[in-house]
């Protein structure tokens, strides 16, 4: 910690008053699994849904965020925990600003996933493993990745030369192999409700 000498000053304006107007509480769906795994795909898709509710929603995903505030960082260990601290602290303005956060990263250490939990706050957080198998994902390599990862041009490539930590006890896991982005959504969908109390 290099500040010191900090005194937090709140607003009159309360969480209770923000989501009295907007109608709902927030949360937090927190998207992890392999690149190329669906966590992008799945969390636009219910981004979509749920705007369309009225619902007041915004996604962050790791290409996104990677090409501005954390453009900076790259892959090894340390990068990574540090872009996801940044996120979660991104992630926790933007719910007490009345905004539910869908965020897609591979984030794949355990203990910076409870990191992430911990800044965010465990009540808000729902944690769901794209769990889409390594070899699915390789096969799609939609953005060239995995080619360039075993031909050793990419280093610390996650689930080639760099370890992907399967989360021990998500909120749900999901899979992409035969299932359609309709149908998780659809699953995902009922999960926000419920947690930011959405009466339709
Ligand atoms: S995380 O590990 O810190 O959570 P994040 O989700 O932000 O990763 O970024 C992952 C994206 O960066 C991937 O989808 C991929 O497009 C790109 N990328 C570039 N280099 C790597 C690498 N070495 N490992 C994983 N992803 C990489």
């Amino acid at each position: 910690m290099n500040a010191h000498n900090l005194t937090k000053h709140d607003g009159q304006i309360t969480p209770f008053d923000r989501s009295t107007r907007n109608g709902h509480d927030t949360c937090v769906v927190w998207f992890t699994g392999l690149s190329g795994s669906g966590k992008s795909t799945l969390a636009f898709a219910l981004e979509e849904k749920l705007f369309s509710k009225g619902i007041q929603v915004f996604t962050l995903d790791g290409d996104g965020i990677r090409l501005g505030l954390n453009k900076n960082l790259g892959f090894d260990q340390n990068d990574r925990s540090e872009n996801l601290r940044r996120i979660a602290e991104v992630t926790k303005l933007m719910n007490q600003a009345g905004l539910v956060v869908l965020a897609a990263f591979i984030s794949p250490f355990d203990a910076d996933r409870m990191m992430i939990k911990h800044i965010v706050g465990s009540d808000k957080f729902v944690e769901v493993f794209v769990s889409t198998p390594l070899e699915i994902c390789a096969e799609r390599d939609p953005k060239g990745l995995y080619k360039k990862a075993v031909e050793g041009t990419i280093p610390e490539f996650t689930g080639v030369s760099s370890p992907y930590e399967t989360p021990l006890k998500p909120d749900i896991s999901v899979d992409t192999t035969n299932t359609s982005t309709d149908e998780i959504v659809k699953t995902l969908e009922g999960i926000v409700l419920k947690k930011i109390n959405w009466n339709d």
